[in-house]
């Protein structure tokens, strides 16, 4: 073999790896969907559609898409739970997101579970609307901007007690430590967050879940 076709062989190799490294085979888990009035949480199997019946909440799904909606300030929660606890191992979250105007300051997804005094999660993904639309840790690192309107593919590995990467469009986007140990961890995505705005409103497509014990 030549420099020059060794070189394309090892080129070839690598992005056959990468491409490798993104497809995974689904884990499969159970869920629940939850819904939050007045501070109350109910939880009940995942329905295909769903209006609360004082209408300030609501969840379809159609085709593939899952639609969550916060339609008053009555309701603040309407998500996903999935049914993935774990104590150790690699866990990943990936999926397409789409966020609509005015979303702003929404939980998009959660990885739940903290030991931490005062904290419920190790991580959320926020919707904001700065910047048409912008994706953030909490309310803090920005992951993404011009989300508003378009699928967003969201990655979200979590080695426990290790740590969280995030990747927005297969990009990398951010890595952060997990020092939160004896605790137990388990998926959450849809909308949850108190609404200031006149409703929010996220898609979801395309999710899977993929784990392994080292
Ligand atoms: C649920 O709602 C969606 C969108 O509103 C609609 O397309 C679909 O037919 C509905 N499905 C059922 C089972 O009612
Ligand atoms: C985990 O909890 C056990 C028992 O409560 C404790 O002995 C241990 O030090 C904890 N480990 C960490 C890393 O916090
Ligand atoms: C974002 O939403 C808040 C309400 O939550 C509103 O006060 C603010 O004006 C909005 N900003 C933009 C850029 O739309």
């Amino acid at each position: 073999m030549g420099n020059l076709a060794l070189i394309n062989f090892s080129i070839c190799f690598a992005m056959l790896i990468l491409q490798l490294g993104w497809a995974f085979e689904p884990t499969t888990y159970t869920s629940n969907f939850q819904y939050e009035i007045a501070n109350v949480i109910r939880e009940i199997p995942v329905p295909h559609n769903f209006t609360s019946i004082d209408g300030s909440c609501a969840y379809s799904r159609s085709d593939g898409v899952e639609t969550f909606q916060l339609l008053n300030p009555d309701a603040n929660r309407v998500e996903i739970r999935i049914h993935n606890k774990y104590s150790h191992g690699t866990h990943v979250f990936h999926g397409e997101v789409q966020i609509f105007p005015p979303l702003n300051d929404e939980c998009l997804m959660q990885v739940f579970g903290s030991s931490r005094p005062g904290h419920a999660t190790l991580f959320m993904l926020r919707g904001f609307n700065q910047s048409e639309g912008s994706l953030k840790r909490y309310n803090q690192e920005v992951l993404a901007t011009c989300v508003y309107n378009r699928w967003v593919d969201v990655r979200i590995v979590h080695a426990q007690n290790r740590r969280i990467r995030v990747y927005i469009d297969r990009v990398k986007v951010g890595e952060w430590p997990d020092t939160d140990y004896n605790k137990t961890n388990y998926f959450k995505y849809g909308v949850y967050g108190t609404l200031g705005t006149d409703n929010a409103q996220a898609q979801w497509r395309n999710v899977r879940y993929h784990a392994t014990t080292s």
